[in-house]
Parts: C-alpha cells; structure tokens; sequence
C-alpha cells in the first residue's frame, strides 16, 4: 500500500466515478482504504437532539456571546446577538442546556425572572476559578446582572428554533425549589401563582420544557457525592414532579469519562429500589484535553495550546476525542446490567477540547479558546462516533456555544465569528433524523510516535444515514500530512449522484479571526459523475468531508 504525496491544498478532493464494475478492480488495486456502506444494515434513526449545545454562566458565553442587552448598539433580538440567532438557524440547532455545567448548582432559578431592573447581582460560581485570564476585567461573568434568566433563555431558544434543556440545581436547592421551576415553566395559563408570574414577565402560555437535567456533574462540582448519596437525591428530585400534560423526561448526572463505578453504583441503587422512573437519559461527559502523551495526568499539566500545539498533540487530542466510542459502548454495557430494556439512553451533554488558558478573544471570556482544523476534525470523528452508536445516544451537547472551549462562535462586543466547529456541524446537518447504517472502514491506522515509542490511532472515520434514497455519507481524515485515496461502495445498489463537500486546511494550525474570519470554511470539490457504480474520493489530509449521494 502506498502513501499519497501530502497535498497542500484547501480543496484536496477529487472524486471519479466509475461505469459498473468495469474499472473496479483496477481502482481498488489503487485505493489505499475502502469504506463500504451497508443500507440494509440499519443503527437506529440520528436523533437530532445529538446535534444540541451547551450554554453555561461561564465567562464569555451568556454576557458578551449570546446576550448584549436591548439597550446595545450590537443588531439583536429583543437583547439576544442577531448574528449568533441568525447563523444557529442554518444548522438546525436542535437543543441548548442551560444554565450550567457547575454553574447551574449555584443557580437559584428565581434571581432571574420578573423585572430586570430588580433582579439581584450575584457571585458567578467561576467567580474564583483559577483559570482566569490575566487582567479579566469584573462584570457580569463575574457578578451576575441576572439579566439573562428563564423567560430570556427560553426565548432565544424560541429565535433559533432548540428545544431548551434545562439543567436543576440539586446541591444548593431543594427539591421543592425544582418542582416549582418546573411549575413557573409548565403550568396552564392562569392555574398556578407562578403561572402568573411567568404572564407578567411577557409568557401567558406554558413553555412546554421537556428536558430536565437532574444536578450535573454530582460527583464533583455538583455536591461530590457517592453515586449511592446521588441516587437518593435524585430520586428525591424526581418523584411526583407535576407533569402538566408533558412527556417530561429526565436526566441524571452520569459519569466522568470512564469512571464505568458511577454508573454501576448509580444504576444498581435505582434497580434496588424498584426502577428508573422517568430517566430518559443518564448524562455522560468527556473532554479531550490531556496532550502529554501520558507523562501526567494533572489537569493544568496535561493541557497544551489551542493553536501553537507541537505536532504529537495533533495525534494526542485525536486519540483523546476518539475515546467516545469505548466509553459510549462501556458504560451502555453496564446500564444493561439493570435497565436489560435499555429504556434510559446516553445524553452526552458536555463533549469537546479543552486546552489552556491563553487563546480567548477577551480576558473576560474564561475558558474561551481559538479553534483551528484540529478542533473540526476533532467534531467530525465525534458526531461520526455518535451516528455509529444511533441505538444508544440520544441527545449530545457540544461545550460550549459560544466563547468557551469547543466553541462553534468567538463574540466580543460587535465582532462575530464561525469557527471550524461550527461548519462541521453545519455540514453533518444533513444526517439529522435520517436512518444511520453500517460502514465499514478499513483503511491503513495513522502511525506516530509517542514519547519515543511508536503508536497509532484510527485514521479514517465515517458514518452514513440514510433519507429515502439520499445516503448523507461523512468521513474525517484524522492523517494531518497525508491524503487517502478511497474507494467508496455501497452495498446493493449503484450511485446516480455525488456532491462532495470538504473542510480543510494546508496548515494543520490554521484558523479563524476577528481579522480573517473565512481562512476555513467548506468548499465543493469536483465530482466528475459517468454513470453508476462504484467511486473513488481523495481525503484531503486533516479534513472533513460530506458525501451527498443520490442513489439509483
Ligand atoms: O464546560 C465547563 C465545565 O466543565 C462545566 O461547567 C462542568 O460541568 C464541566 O466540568
């Protein structure tokens, strides 16, 4: 098998095909990978809730990112960046999780409703975080105005089209102070105290919020509890919470990457005690952040830089973020040692990188990080990873939106702009709700070395969906010096139609600015289309591509 010369090109693709089976073999002598795609081997539909976000108090992300105020010169909607509204419609944003992360087990609901003028100014939770940038300027990432509360969350969620997902704070609230979150959200017109509250804050009618987050991350900042303590709080949290009418379904705060003991405890606890109630998803979070090569496995330490990284932390970020799959298949496997149905899905509702301090646009933007292609074909191996697991991930949030580590938006003041991310997820847009199929890869793995050792990792990723007789088809080439000539067939029936898109890059640590905003966007490549049968593409290295085929 030969390598192909590294091509220094932004659009590296090119795409032949070929009449029947005439040409085959001599192309699949040539192809150094092959990636067959079986329609009659069905996953399980691509919810589109994988496609959600994650918007926390956190630095940058609310004040400066989403919400400007309606007193500001900056176009908006009723106090809600135009721009950020505008660019989130065009990737079908099917769900946002706000308030928190740990920020939302500091947060009582109430500080944020009824008139603005009169809400109280708080202590962010981040308000010591350790990672701030130096000079980070006070203001409401650090005292909180309130000024973004419930009626203003659930609004823009409205603007764009989500569904909200609402994360409850079970360390510092009680169970009662949730129920009557729920109730000032989901209450009939008119029939509850609250329900009049909500009218005068502008929303006589329901919000009709279906996704409730029961605490986050309770192992740690969310109360450090054992997962024995958290079931019984969570089932405090959860019983008899008036439904109004709604399909509510819960989320409990699952593991940390692959503590599989969480889950385990936490599930045993549940079954012990008669069931699962109304979990509907058991929460999962995983960062790729460690790019030390396993010499530490500290969290300052083992960071590296968002965009000036050494070339081996190109392969250790990947092969970090190409962990989802185990853990994804790990913990399913033990939440079916209880729950054998498999009622209660995965929410993977914190995904991302994670790098250090140094690369936010604004030193008020706390955890706010540059993006280059690393961190897009970062998002390409993990919504490939999701898709491939349709049967078992229910929703996934990206952390998060805007300002603050995986971000597909950087926002200061009136400057706005899309990041990598953000075109992937534009891209893979397509796949939402369509019927994800086998595909198999079998290409040659991306060798590196590793403190003078030699490893390897997955080079190419891919997955397919199907909608009636358009196959969306996606593929990473995680080999950042290499393109990979592949030979593409789907099972069972002949292409009629191609259309490729490619995101890509010459540099491996290019990216977009304030100053350069388009350095990386998607580009057609050519497909030259003669007849059906089998094709052949070139994976630009450090790419993601989209695959749109019309089959005959
Ligand atoms: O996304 C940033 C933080 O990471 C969240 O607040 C927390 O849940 C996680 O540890």
């Amino acid at each position: 098998m030969r390598r192909r010369d590294f091509i220094n090109n932004a659009v590296a693709g090119s795409l032949l095909l070929l009449t029947g089976g005439r040409s085959t073999v001599t192309q699949s002598r040539l192809a150094e990978a092959r990636i067959e795609v079986l329609p009659d081997e069905p996953i399980g539909r691509i919810a589109p809730e994988i496609y959600g976000h994650f918007a926390e108090h956190l630095g940058g992300v609310i004040y400066d990112g989403i919400w400007v105020g309606e007193a500001s010169k900056i176009p908006h909607v009723g106090g809600v960046r135009r721009a950020l509204v505008e660019a989130m419609k065009r990737i079908k944003p099917s769900v946002v999780r706000w308030p928190g992360g740990c920020f939302a087990d500091s947060y009582n609901w109430r500080d944020g409703v009824g008139a603005r003028a009169q809400r109280p100014r708080r202590p962010n939770f981040w308000v010591d975080a350790p990672e701030w940038p130096k000079g980070a300027p006070d203001g409401p990432w650090k005292y909180d105005t309130n000024h973004f509360g419930t009626d203003e969350f659930l609004r823009f969620c409205q603007l764009t089209g989500a569904q909200p997902y609402l994360a409850a704070n079970l360390r510092s609230l009680t169970a009662k102070d949730f129920y009557e979150w729920v109730d000032y959200c989901n209450s009939p017109a008119g029939s509850t105290t609250l329900s009049e509250m909500r009218g005068a804050a502008g929303q006589r009618e329901p919000w009709k919020v279906r996704y409730w987050g029961v605490g986050n991350e309770s192992w740690g900042c969310g109360g450090n509890f054992t997962p024995e303590e958290y079931a019984a709080e969570y089932r405090r949290f959860s019983e008899w919470v008036p439904r109004y009418g709604l399909d509510l379904a819960f989320i409990g705060s699952g593991p940390n990457g692959g503590d599989l003991g969480w889950s385990r405890r936490f599930f045993g606890r549940l079954a012990e005690r008669g069931g699962f109630g109304r979990m509907w998803g058991w929460a999962l979070h995983h960062y790729s952040w460690n790019v030390s090569g396993g010499r530490t496995s500290d969290w300052f330490q083992g960071k590296g830089e968002a965009v000036k990284y050494p070339d081996d932390e190109w392969y250790e970020l990947l092969s970090e973020a190409d962990r989802m799959e185990s853990l994804i298949t790990d913990h399913w496997a033990v939440m079916g040692e209880f729950d054998r149905q498999h009622r209660v899905k995965l929410v993977v509702d914190e995904w991302g990188a994670w790098y250090k301090p140094g690369s936010e646009a604004h030193p008020s933007h706390l955890l706010g990080q540059q993006a280059t292609i690393r961190d897009a074909v970062l998002a390409g191996l993990t919504l490939d990873t999701f898709h491939r697991h349709a049967d078992k991930v229910a929703m996934a949030n990206v952390a998060q939106l805007i300002n603050c580590l995986q971000a597909l938006f950087l926002a200061h003041e009136d400057k706005f702009i899309l990041t990598p991310t953000y075109h992937v997820f534009e891209m893979y847009a397509a796949h939402q709700g369509g019927q994800s199929v086998r595909t198999n890869v079998s290409a040659p793995r991306l060798s590196y070395t590793r403190q003078g050792k030699p490893a390897s990792m997955r080079g190419l990723s891919a997955s397919a969906s199907l909608h009636d007789r358009r196959l969306i088809l996606t593929v990473t080439n995680a080999d950042p010096g290499a393109a990979k000539e592949t030979e593409i067939g789907v099972r069972g029936t002949a292409v009629k139609e191609v259309s490729v898109l490619t995101l890509t890059a010459g540099d491996i640590r290019a990216h977009n600015s304030f100053d350069h905003p388009r350095v990386i966007e998607p580009r057609p490549a050519q497909a030259a289309a003669r007849g059906g049968g089998p094709l052949t593409y070139t994976f630009a290295p450090a790419s993601v591509t989209r695959l749109q085929i019309t089959l005959a």
